[in-house]
């Protein structure tokens, strides 16, 4: 193998760790923003007890925003996704 051929892949292993790490911090991040969020005026057992589709999450995040939620549109985007995954109807 040249050295060039081992800087190539040492630099796809590189690349491929950060991918990886940035897709799981922002994971984090979302679940945090969820939990700080969504716990204001309840407890976050609130939203964990429910499952909806990705229309009816949007229905309820609009509704507590209604309710007074503060969260920009690209967290409600977040938050939405997050939950329509991890809490999905059956
Ligand atoms: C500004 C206050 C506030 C915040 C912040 C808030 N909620 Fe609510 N939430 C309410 C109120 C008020 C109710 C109705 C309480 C009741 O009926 O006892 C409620 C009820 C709920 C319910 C129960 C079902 C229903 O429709 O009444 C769910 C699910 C829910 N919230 C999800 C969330 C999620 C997800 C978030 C974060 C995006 C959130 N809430 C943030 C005020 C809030």
């Amino acid at each position: 193998m040249s050295v060039i051929t081992i800087k190539i892949i040492g630099f796809g292993i590189m690349m491929s760790f950060l991918f990886f790490y940035s897709g799981e911090a922002s994971a984090n991040e979302t679940q945090k923003l969820f939990e700080v969020k969504c716990s204001q005026c309840h407890t976050i057992e609130y939203p964990k007890s429910e499952r909806h589709d990705l229309q009816g999450w949007t229905d309820k995040v609009n509704l507590m925003r209604s309710y007074g939620c503060k969260l920009t549109d690209e967290e409600a985007n977040k938050i939405i996704d997050y939950l329509t995954k991890t809490y999905p109807k059956k």
